[in-house]
């Protein structure tokens, strides 16, 4: 009889690290975040600079490939996505299989995941070449998917991408426009948006990104792996957050009402959605630029006296200056402007958490790529600590008690 808790003693050494709060998986040279001081920095970057100075397909790039580019590579990048933006006919047939009412989300899930049936050369994982264009496809075909998502659960005809439009150009007409309509996209939503897709472009080890690692980890297709990070993207304590902090605001109504949501809270009734963060102990450096977005955005489309601007300004104030949210070291986080300010350019908030899904390919995408190329890299595989019962002796079943 093999003695279990001996067993662990004798053969395994290992860290027990329930959430892997203190654990590495790897190593990366992609993304810094100094939880303490509240930075985060791009192949060195400071998200500030990046959201202010650059554009999102330059932040691509450099994710993917470690440095700014020139001119010239920024052109070459950008025509190499834009050659990629279209989905197979035989694609958009698969939309139709999902009920109309489903949940953007779960069609994402499912349509990147079919992807992989579409790009049998992407298989090739050990190839180079293959890997960046797989990279390309993903980063290319995001917005193509995500705005077929969004007009599907509207009922609506797909619009088929514009390449000489700008990256977030082309998606805001994908989802806001009619085929054939000469569509006008407004500069201060456009930049709004591609600021929005900076902000979530990558986080490190995060859960959706460790979830494309482990699974690219066993040499799967990394459409297949994409999938697997955005069924993990898509719960409430991850990017299903933004979701549920408009919820959340939306709850509370007005200003006079939330002393009492928030002692709800400190009875731990619920948490308060856009606050705390596994790693940011002080305030996340990209709420700051999605809270400066929110206000720019409200301004551009009439809504500056939005109420729950006002109420989210408030809540933020009043959390600030409370001992229960200052001991724990709980501040807003990316999600908790980005319901108001998604809202205010159009979208519902089930579409919230495929724009943060598209936005955070790259981050996927560049950590599997840098992954695939670590010589040191293996298959990922957790231990356990087993804590059910002790080796037994099977029962016949006329003899169980
Ligand atoms: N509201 C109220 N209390 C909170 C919150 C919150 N949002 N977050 C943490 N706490 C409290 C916990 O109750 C706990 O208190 P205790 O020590 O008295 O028991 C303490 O702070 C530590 O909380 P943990 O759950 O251990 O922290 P963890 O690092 O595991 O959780 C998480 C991080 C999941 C983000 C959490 O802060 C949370 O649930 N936030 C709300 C959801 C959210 O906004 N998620 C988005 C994250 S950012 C992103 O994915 C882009």
């Amino acid at each position: 009889v093999v003695d279990i808790r001996k067993l662990y003693a004798e053969t395994d050494t290992f860290t027990y690290d329930p959430g892997f709060t203190s654990t590495a998986s790897c190593e990366s040279k992609i993304t810094f975040i100094d939880g303490d001081k509240g930075v985060l920095l791009h192949r060195g970057y400071p998200i500030d600079q990046l959201a202010e100075k650059s554009n999102f397909l330059e932040v691509c790039y450099l994710l993917l490939h470690g440095e700014l580019p020139s001119a010239a590579e920024f052109t070459e990048f950008e025509h190499n996505i834009t050659y990629h933006t279209m989905v197979h006919e035989q694609f958009d047939r698969f939309f139709m299989g999902f009920r109309r009412d489903a949940h953007p989300m779960a069609i994402m899930v499912g349509a990147v995941g079919a992807l992989s049936a579409f790009y049998h050369d992407s298989t090739n994982i050990n190839d180079p070449e293959q890997r960046i264009i797989s990279a390309h496809r993903m980063i290319a075909k995001m917005p193509t998917i995500a705005a077929r998502a969004f007009k599907y659960s509207k009922g609506q005809p797909f619009v088929f991408p514009r390449n000489e439009l700008s990256y977030s150009e082309n998606f805001l007409r994908m989802c806001f426009s009619v085929p054939a309509e000469d569509w006008k996209p407004n500069p201060v939503l456009t930049r709004a948006m591609d600021r929005i897709f900076i902000l979530h472009a990558d986080h490190e080890q995060n859960a959706s990104t460790s979830t494309v690692r482990l699974a690219g980890s066993s040499g799967a297709n990394p459409f297949a792996c994409i999938a697997a990070g955005i069924a993990c993207l898509w719960g409430p304590s991850h990017g299903g957050a933004n979701e549920e902090a408009l919820n959340m605001l939306q709850e509370i109504g007005t200003v006079d009402r939330i002393p009492e949501y928030v002692q709800g809270v400190k009875d731990r009734k619920y948490r308060l959605m856009g606050f705390g963060h596994r790693v940011y102990k002080n305030y996340d450096p990209r709420a700051k630029v999605m809270q400066k977005t929110c206000h720019e955005v409200l301004a551009e489309v009439g809504h500056a006296d939005d109420p729950l601007l006002k109420v989210a300004m408030e809540l933020e104030q009043i959390a600030l200056n409370d001992p229960y949210f200052v001991e724990r070291k709980l501040y807003p986080n990316v999600d908790f402007y980005s319901g108001i300010t998604l809202r205010a350019l159009g979208f519902p908030p089930d579409m919230f958490t495929v724009l943060f899904a598209l936005a955070r390919t790259v981050g996927w995408i560049a950590q599997w790529k840098e992954m695939i190329e670590d010589p040191s890299q293996k298959i990922g595989r957790p231990r356990q600590l087993y804590t059910g019962a002790p080796q037994r002796d099977y029962v016949a079943v006329d003899q169980r008690g």
